[in-house]
């Protein structure tokens, strides 16, 4: 990580970014004390410490592990009787385990008479597998929903989910942050804004983010049209838009196995753009992304914690930007019923 990055994280950590949200401070009320308490399953340790230590309120005590026979095991170690719980719980690697230690937890809770259960999910599993686009196909995220409110959940707070839609197959609240205002805050803290500036999206999915970043950044857009002829496989097919003696941003809402990035950087420099950046919500990194990312012509990628960022990745391209003071904020919000409008901008 450079040190623009560790210049966002000392931003975060002051609370600067709340300024950049126009947070009001008269809003801002300790939660020392209130019927709420925090738990987290073993997904993504530091961010759920990083957003404890935001709201200074400690980590409930709980024993996510597992049986001999390899069956996940939850024991809540203190009451939540007639308190609103929020169980902090990325769908990161190992994905499966995540989630199922995600919904006994959310079980163990509810049974034991929690007021309100919230699920804290910032990157939220299958949710690639949205609807079917060939026959026989099942439709994974609506499971995952289901599963979820079964298990008892009453609100679910997540982040860039892969397609708004998502909203809709949960039948309770949901709030879906985006980490656009933290890149919008880190490229402005760089001068990477201005008519020179190309906001490029790497797919027709992503074209509303990306306009809607590059009005942020008073830059130029433009699109990226690929093709998936297998998962996991991408081939581009056209960008439509001037990248020219620009410099470039691509945003994406996560990095897999950083195909589309790399793929797309490569196009945007042999058409003429003079820097690449890139950056993404979910890093999820697989396989080989690093490696074939640090060999690309990108000068550099910032990506945010919603899933744990491997020491792989410890490399002068990667940037963090945190979102524990975000979903601190949000959780804050939530407990108080304040508006979350001023998160969502
Ligand atoms: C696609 O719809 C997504 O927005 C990402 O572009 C994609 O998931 C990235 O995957 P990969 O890194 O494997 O190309």
């Amino acid at each position: 990580m450079d040190s623009s990055s560790d210049l966002i994280q000392n931003h975060c950590k002051k609370g600067i970014w709340k300024a950049a949200l126009e947070l009001e401070e008269s809003e801002r009320i300790p939660l020392r004390d209130e019927k709420i308490k925090l738990f987290a399953g073993n997904s993504h340790p530091d961010l759920a410490r990083a957003i404890s230590e935001y709201l200074e309120v400690p980590l409930s005590r709980a024993t996510v592990s597992k049986f001999t026979n390899d069956e996940t095991r939850v024991q809540i170690e203190e009451s939540v009787r007639g308190y609103e719980v929020f169980v902090i719980q990325s769908m990161c690697y190992p994905v499966n385990d995540s989630i199922m230690e995600l919904l006994i937890m959310v079980d163990a809770l509810a049974r034991a008479s929690a007021s309100v259960v919230n699920v804290v999910a910032p990157y939220f599993g299958y949710a690639k597998q949205e609807k079917k686009t060939a026959g026989r196909e099942p439709i994974s995220a609506k499971l995952v929903a289901n599963l979820l409110t079964v298990a008892g959940a009453n609100r679910v707070i997540t982040m860039d989910l892969h397609a708004a839609a998502i909203q809709g197959f949960f039948d309770i609240p949901l709030d879906n942050l985006f980490a656009l205002p933290l890149f919008e805050y880190f490229y402005k803290e760089k001068g990477i804004v201005g008519s020179d500036v190309v906001v490029v999206s790497p797919d027709a999915g992503g074209v509303a983010r990306a306009r809607h970043f590059a009005e942020r950044l008073n830059a130029t857009m433009a699109i990226i049209f690929k093709r998936r002829p297998e998962p996991d496989k991408n081939e581009i097919i056209e960008i439509v838009g001037d990248v020219k003696g620009k410099r470039a941003i691509i945003i994406d809402d996560m990095i897999s196995t950083g195909g589309t990035l790399v793929k797309g950087a490569e196009m945007i420099k042999s058409m003429g753009a003079t820097e690449i950046y890139a950056c993404a919500t979910h890093p999820i990194l697989a396989g080989n992304a690093v490696q074939r990312i640090i060999e690309s012509p990108i000068d550099e990628v910032a990506m945010t914690d919603t899933i744990p960022i491997p020491d792989s990745a410890l490399h002068t391209k990667f940037c963090k930007i945190s979102v524990a003071g975000m979903f601190g904020e949000s959780i804050r919000r939530n407990f108080y019923n304040f508006s979350m409008s001023k998160i969502f901008f």
